[in-house]
């Protein structure tokens, strides 16, 4: 059999015949080397084992043999492509996708941040009024609390009674800030804390060229002894010369946050004009002790800028739409 099957395959010329003779040794319904096996269980037991040495032995090598037939029918084909295929033409280049504009300005901003001995803290997009707002020295009255200007979630089983507790307790909503995180990394960890943390956040706004309803922040918080809004205003010149250029200068505007006393804008100047990118402030008291610190004994910063808006004026990209529309003419660029 096994000299039967080795003559069958290197007999075949072409790939067509040597499958024939593959079929009729192999196969495993009619093949010869199955008609040979079966007779297995008519042999008796104590020669059992050495039939079934032999019978391996054979199998092995009638593979073998087709697999090396099939390496030189193989060959012959790749003869007959060699003829018409010219290796001096250029290739085909896949097309490849490749990381989001808004992807890559994260990355960059974690890495600049990192070098000023920032780490990245994460927090969800999902979260309870608590988070949000309470802890955050927004009260329940506060106009920031509307509906109208957040996204509530109307899955979250929320009864009446709920609803209207000050802690918001059983609500949820998309974060409509990343200061959220602040409050979680505050919870867990104990200063010195130097944080950034890098996430969509959501209000309702209806899209035009500055303005979606989804758009990301970087908020930063760095808590110890004795920290000032020297210390503040540094980290974000330095932040700005290194991710806008070196002529790039920053300017505190007096402001209103309910998490931060005090409170500013903060701008750059950059190509003459100046630009306001997000806010910040020296760490409120009030939001120490709703995670527990002791405001006389640390101090504290944070801030929050806007990514798209950084992207954007890093780039010249005009319409913050740009990003979200899917038009590969513009992702493309990136
Ligand atoms: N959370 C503020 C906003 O979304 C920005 C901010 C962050 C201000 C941290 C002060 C401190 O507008």
């Amino acid at each position: 059999l096994q000299s039967d099957a080795e003559s069958a395959f290197t007999g075949a010329s072409d790939s067509d015949a040597l499958e024939q003779a593959r079929v009729a040794f192999l196969g495993a319904k009619n093949g010869q080397f199955k008609d040979v096996q079966k007779m297995l269980g008519g042999i008796e037991s104590s020669d059992k084992r050495a039939a079934g040495m032999r019978l391996n032995e054979v199998k092995n090598a009638i593979n073998k043999a087709f697999e090396q037939a099939q390496g030189s029918v193989g060959g012959g084909g790749d003869a007959q492509i060699d003829a018409t295929f010219d290796p001096s033409l250029p290739g085909t280049r896949p097309t490849l996708g490749h990381v989001h504009p808004i992807t890559q300005t994260i990355d960059h901003l974690t890495e600049i941040m990192g070098r000023m001995g920032f780490e990245v803290a994460e927090g969800p997009e999902v979260e309870d009024p608590w988070h949000n707002f309470v802890s955050l020295n927004i009260p329940e009255d506060h106009p920031a609390r509307d509906p109208l200007d957040n996204f509530y979630l109307a899955t979250a089983s929320v009864n009446d009674s709920d609803r209207s507790s000050e802690t918001g307790e059983g609500q949820r909503l998309l974060r409509s800030q990343t200061s959220t995180v602040q409050i979680r990394v505050m919870k867990s960890d104990e200063p010195p804390i130097r944080i950034i943390s890098l996430g969509r956040v959501y209000r309702p706004d209806a899209p035009d060229a500055t303005h979606f309803p989804m758009f990301h922040q970087m908020e930063g918080l760095l808590v110890d002894r004795n920290v000032t809004m020297a210390n503040l205003k540094t980290v974000l010149r330095v932040f700005a010369n290194n991710y806008l250029g070196d002529d790039v200068e920053i300017r505190f505007r007096p402001s209103f946050f309910p998490f931060t006393e005090p409170s500013v804008e903060v701008d750059f100047l950059w190509n003459g004009t100046w630009i306001e990118f997000g806010g910040a402030g020296m760490v409120d008291p009030n939001v120490f002790k709703a995670v527990g610190y002791d405001p006389e004994k640390i101090s504290g910063f944070a801030f929050g800028l806007g990514v798209e808006r950084l992207c954007m004026r890093r780039h010249g990209i005009t319409d913050i739409r740009d990003f979200y529309s899917g038009d590969l003419r513009f992702l493309q660029q990136f």
